[in-house]
């Protein structure tokens, strides 16, 4: 791979399948489990996990985009690809041509697929809006549904789907997810003549699932209604989006880095980037990263945030620019030879020195949510494969 700049995304397989197998240990029984690869699977570099998952074991695996799912298959994935977003009669041909599972969330999508010219019927997912109000089909639409479904020559359906929009309650027998799983569990009752199964639980829902485990609650909690099939996220690339974080234990995927090439030093009064937003109160010497806003390090962690530099914690000084950011790194080079520091790793996320950064806490200050930090690393950021027997 061609990189003049060392700034790359470490991508540790063998986290990946510690997750995965975490995710397998808990849910044995499950038959669904389809890990979310979306968005370039949250960053990590799509081609390369899916190949890797389906190496893994792994059957099934969602995109939002048919064009994600066509990059799957045309680079050699085999394993079930579900397209979550919703598509026109073109979008419908290209499912079929690439032989992947359209999850259908509304009227326009079947009229496409029974609009496609084929011999064999189409198999597809069924979404339901049970409260997130984003797309899907009203449970009140479920009959209908039904009558338009059986014995049509062009669809088959195979599954039910909704999706939690409060996955952090799932654990509570009266939350909204309950509401949800509820209102998804009565469905399947009518459809139950087509064999379907069902699927609804997110990273939240699943982490929750996995804390009533040893609880043991009763048949008739929402989450023990079924055997819900999981769509893991999230947590597959390491974070557990639930305050208690003991649940189950998780490797980040992905470390985020870049080497060092420039020091400056300062006298105390002088200021650093744009602006001269921070000013030196002692004299100091400063470290240029080469990473900024154009690669996903956002602009609003300017004098925020921190970076592990030599395993230690130093602060992110003056604003952040589209290809720099500055390190305060006064404290840790102090007594000692600069050169020492030549090529350096800082590292903007992950672990380093036994030390760990998490992208939830830069989310934190950025007024954001781990998925957009994950999913913000630019793709001039080459992704760089470790472990997983590579
Ligand atoms: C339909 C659907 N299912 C599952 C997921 C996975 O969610 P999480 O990353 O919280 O596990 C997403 C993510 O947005 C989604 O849109």
């Amino acid at each position: 791979m061609e990189m003049y700049r060392r700034t790359y995304a470490e991508i540790n397989l063998s986290h990946l399948a510690y997750n995965i197998r975490a995710i397998q240990k808990a849910f044995p029984q499950v038959g669904f489990l389809c890990p979310m690869v979306k968005a370039n699977a949250y960053g990590h570099g799509d081609v390369r996990l899916g190949l890797y998952l389906e190496g893994l074991g792994i059957r099934h695996m969602g995109v939002c985009l048919i064009e994600e799912g066509i990059l799957l298959r045309k680079s050699g994935v085999n394993a079930e690809i579900l397209v979550f977003r919703g598509f026109d009669f073109d979008g419908a041909q290209k499912i079929a041509e690439y032989a992947m599972t359209p999850v259908v969330s509304s009227w326009d999508h079947i009229d496409h697929l029974e609009a496609l010219e084929s011999n064999s019927p189409i198999g597809i997912h069924l979404k339901f809006d049970t409260g997130m109000n984003r797309l899907g089909f009203r449970p009140e639409e479920g009959q209908k549904l039904f009558d338009r479904l059986w014995q049509n020559k062009k669809i088959r359906l195979k599954a039910l789907v909704t999706h939690l929009f409060n996955g952090e309650d799932a654990a509570d027998e009266n939350g909204k997810s309950a509401g949800q799983l509820k209102a998804l569990n009565q469905l399947a009752h009518i459809f139950k003549p087509f064999n379907i199964f069902c699927h609804a639980l997110n990273s939240s829902g699943i982490i929750s699932a996995m804390s009533l485990q040893k609880a043991k609650p009763g048949p008739q909690h929402p989450l023990m209604l079924q055997n819900w099939g999981l769509r893991p996220g999230l947590m597959i690339y390491g974070y557990n989006p639930l305050a208690d974080k003991s649940i189950v234990d998780l490797k980040p995927v992905m470390t985020l880095k870049a080497q060092v090439n420039t020091y400056r030093r300062l006298k105390a009064g002088e200021t650093v980037s744009y602006g001269g937003t921070w000013k030196a109160n002692r004299d100091s010497v400063i470290a240029v990263v080469p990473i900024g806003y154009a690669d996903g390090y956002h602009r609003i962690l300017s004098n925020k945030s921190h970076v592990l530099f030599a395993g230690k914690r130093v602060p992110v000084v003056g604003n952040v620019c589209m290809d720099y950011l500055m390190l305060d790194v006064t404290d840790v080079v102090q007594n000692k030879d600069l050169k020492e520091f030549k090529d350096q790793e800082a590292v903007l996320f992950g672990q380093d020195h036994g030390a760990t950064l998490s992208p939830e806490e830069l989310a934190t200050q950025a007024q954001s949510i781990t998925w957009e930090m994950l999913t913000s690393v630019g793709e001039r950021v080459p992704r760089v494969y470790v472990g997983g027997g590579q």
